[in-house]
């Protein structure tokens, strides 16, 4: 047995990454605009004034996402382009620019996944205190509340956050995201708190106030640790390393997702982070863990655990990596799934899989990018083993549709299946997206 007959084949973006557009038609600044400002921060002063301009060429983007047989589009909602100054008035052309989207999605037979939030932070709450601020999660709530009203009735599978690792960890610890500072362990988990609390917040007013009924997910990263051989001490000490704490970083599962899901801190994140996890109360943890009907998980990459609990030293000289140098690790989209769904047991949607490489279009015309159709085909493969050994997995979303803006990284990284020329804004389909077509065609059987 493989994918289920209903299984949902995607690819996804997120809206700073692909729109551009970055002041049109009365969008607020974002974080990451102003990020992009900042001397030095992102590779070769790159930024996404324009990006994959997909604001202005969603229709094309569209008609390509056709032509691939996507049956899902997962793409996240630009904060300040729907709500400038981050809550009170709201620009009715920035949300006219989703009405379009979704609509063409809907005519094209593509389901809409949408993400409330993938980093792009209004920069007029940053200057309120942005997620320090208490008030943070009522602002999510009312920014949500707008999305659901106005899209809900087209729009039924929604994720709240995307990556509070990453938002948090590398925008307000190690400071090389947006907003791009380095604060104390303190401020950190009480910014950290306040994003858990938005997520609850929003998933209430999803169900509360959706036209129809909602499937509500998030999609954290999933760092994943995969045993190094299939037995019983390695698979117990992958199990454990996956879903520890360690102090001095958020790169880690349960922090984040234990509340979600499970309703409290993990008990080793509370005493290896001792004083500066903020003081919280039972109603908090209450509004953190709403049921949800799935959980994403983003996963690039694994690390092999063996006995005793050593890492990277198990990987053999000279493994095989990607553009980003990240080991690849098809056993991680194996295991990743599986531990999640035996701690979490909730449907798995891998919400994000990939990776980037330098594709440039040949002289022939075409972008030969062999080694992600390598790539993908290992991944996929055991991924598909999972859902065979019984892991409940309901869907499959591509990072990414196209390249886009890739953080401080900027255009350096080719994540799509679809080619960009950063300059003349030209689209074309990898040798990628020819194969992910009749991957999807055949659910997966022909891997
Ligand atoms: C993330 C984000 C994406 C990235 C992708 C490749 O995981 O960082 O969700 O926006 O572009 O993962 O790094």
């Amino acid at each position: 047995m493989g994918f289920s007959r209903d299984f949902v084949w995607g690819a996804a973006t997120a809206s700073y990454q692909v729109e551009g557009a970055h002041d049109a038609d009365g969008k607020g600044p974002s974080v990451w605009d102003a990020m992009c400002q900042r001397p030095g921060q992102v590779f070769d002063a790159n930024h996404g004034n324009v990006a994959s301009d997909h604001y202005h060429r969603y229709k094309e983007d569209v008609a390509l996402m056709k032509q691939l047989g996507l049956r899902a589009y997962r793409f996240s909602f630009s904060w300040p382009r729907i709500l400038p100054e981050g809550e009170g008035k709201l620009n009715e052309v920035g949300l006219t620019f989703y009405d379009r989207l979704i609509d063409a999605l809907l005519e094209a037979g593509i389901q809409p996944w949408a993400t409330l939030f993938h980093w792009d932070y209004p920069l007029a709450l940053y200057h309120r205190g942005g997620w320090l601020n208490a008030k943070s999660p009522d602002w999510f709530a009312a920014y949500t509340r707008v999305l659901v009203d106005r899209y809900s009735d087209r729009i039924t599978n929604w994720m709240t956050l995307n990556e509070p690792q990453c938002f948090i960890g590398m925008g307000h610890l190690d400071g090389n995201h947006a907003p791009g500072i380095q604060l104390g362990m303190d401020d950190v988990l009480r910014a950290a708190h306040h994003c858990l609390m938005a997520h609850g917040r929003a998933v209430c007013e999803i169900r509360e106030h959706a036209k129809q009924t909602p499937v509500v997910g998030w999609a954290p990263v999933g760092s994943v640790a995969y045993p190094y051989e299939n037995r019983d001490e390695h698979i117990e000490a992958a199990r454990t390393a996956m879903f520890r704490v360690e102090g001095g970083s958020l790169w880690n599962n349960t922090w984040f997702s234990d509340p979600v899901v499970r309703g409290h801190y993990p008990e080793d994140g509370l005493r290896v982070f001792g004083h500066a996890v903020p003081d919280f109360t039972d109603a908090d943890m209450k509004t953190i863990c709403q049921p949800l009907d799935f959980f994403g998980a983003n996963i690039y990459n694994g690390y092999p655990v063996g006995m005793p609990d050593t890492q990277a030293s198990l990987r053999p000289a000279g493994y095989p990596q990607t553009l980003y140098h990240w080991p690849v690790e098809p056993d991680s989209l194996y295991w990743g799934p599986r531990f999640l769904f035996e701690r979490y047991q909730l449907p798995i949607v891998i919400t994000e899989n990939g990776m980037s490489g330098t594709d440039w279009v040949a002289e022939d015309g075409q972008v030969h990018d062999e080694y992600r159709i390598d790539f993908l085909t290992r991944y996929i493969r055991r991924l598909r083993d999972a859902a065979a050994d019984g892991v409940g997995i309901n869907g499959y979303f591509h990072w990414s549709l196209m390249d886009n803006f890739e953080w401080h990284h900027g255009y350096r990284h080719r994540f799509g299946l679809v080619h960009i020329d950063f300059q003349s804004l030209k689209r074309t389909p990898k040798k990628s997206a020819e194969w992910y077509k009749t991957v999807i065609e055949s659910n997966g059987v022909n891997l």
